[in-house]
């Protein structure tokens, strides 16, 4: 099948140069790219089995002997292609920080505790309507070094393959009405606040279940004019 994705305007992206953003102004290209037709390796993707995928691969608050500390959270919705189809079963990968802010990984050097009980890394497929769901622990702000007192607003990494490689998508998903995305240079390098908007989560009570935890609605739209935008780091 040939299909063919329309380019990502660069306004719908994070600038690859942001100064404010330290780190994008020495691996950022120095000139403007060359644009190459799509190739048939990115038009083809490779396609996941629900085998591989493990009973508690999506609750990350089972992962362990016991329950993590902090609130617990589900998070779910749909992930659509730019025609506002479903993409069915497509792999959905996440990765955060512990309720406290702090990632299990050599490099973070957070002086907050580890969690015993919380690893932090889950995977799903979406359903046959495009829909998935993860349980998890709200993940804390953590402090990073870009610049003098700077935080990270609480996020969740998600990355998703879709239909080929050319829908590969890597982004961050933010927490509603969250005070340090206003002075977060990852967050802000996307310029037009409406395109930032599709990397807030939306706090919904139908998703949220009585007694045991709150809903947070986020949707993907892979490629297209609503495509979610790139947030790769940190
Ligand atoms: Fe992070």
């Amino acid at each position: 099948m040939s299909y063919i994705y329309p380019r990502i305007a660069a306004r719908d992206q994070a600038r690859n140069d942001y100064p404010p953003y330290r780190s994008t102004l020495l691996r950022a290209p120095k000139r403007p790219p060359i644009q190459l037709p799509h190739t048939i390796s990115e038009l083809s993707g490779p396609i996941y089995g629900h085998s591989s995928i493990g009973e508690t691969d999506n609750d990350l608050t089972r992962q362990c002997t016991g329950e993590p500390l902090g609130e617990r959270i589900i998070v779910s919705g749909k992930v659509m292609d730019q025609d506002g189809r479903p993409i069915r079963n497509t792999l959905i990968e996440v990765w955060q920080a512990n309720a406290a802010g702090r990632y299990v990984h050599a490099s973070d050097a957070h002086p907050a505790p580890l969690d015993p009980n919380f690893i932090g890394a889950g995977r799903t497929m979406t359903d046959d309507d495009g829909n998935y769901r993860f349980v998890t622990i709200k993940p804390g702000a953590y402090p990073w070094k870009n610049h003098f007192n700077a935080w990270r607003p609480a996020h969740i990494h998600f990355s998703l393959f879709g239909p080929a490689f050319i829908t590969r998508l890597v982004t961050q998903m933010y927490f509603p009405n969250d005070p340090l995305m206003a002075t977060d240079p990852i967050s802000q390098s996307i310029a037009d606040p409406q395109v930032l908007s599709r990397l807030v989560s939306q706090f919904d009570l139908n998703l949220t279940e009585p007694e045991w935890a709150l809903g947070y609605r986020f949707n993907f739209v892979l490629r297209g004019r609503e495509a979610t935008p790139f947030e790769e780091h940190k």
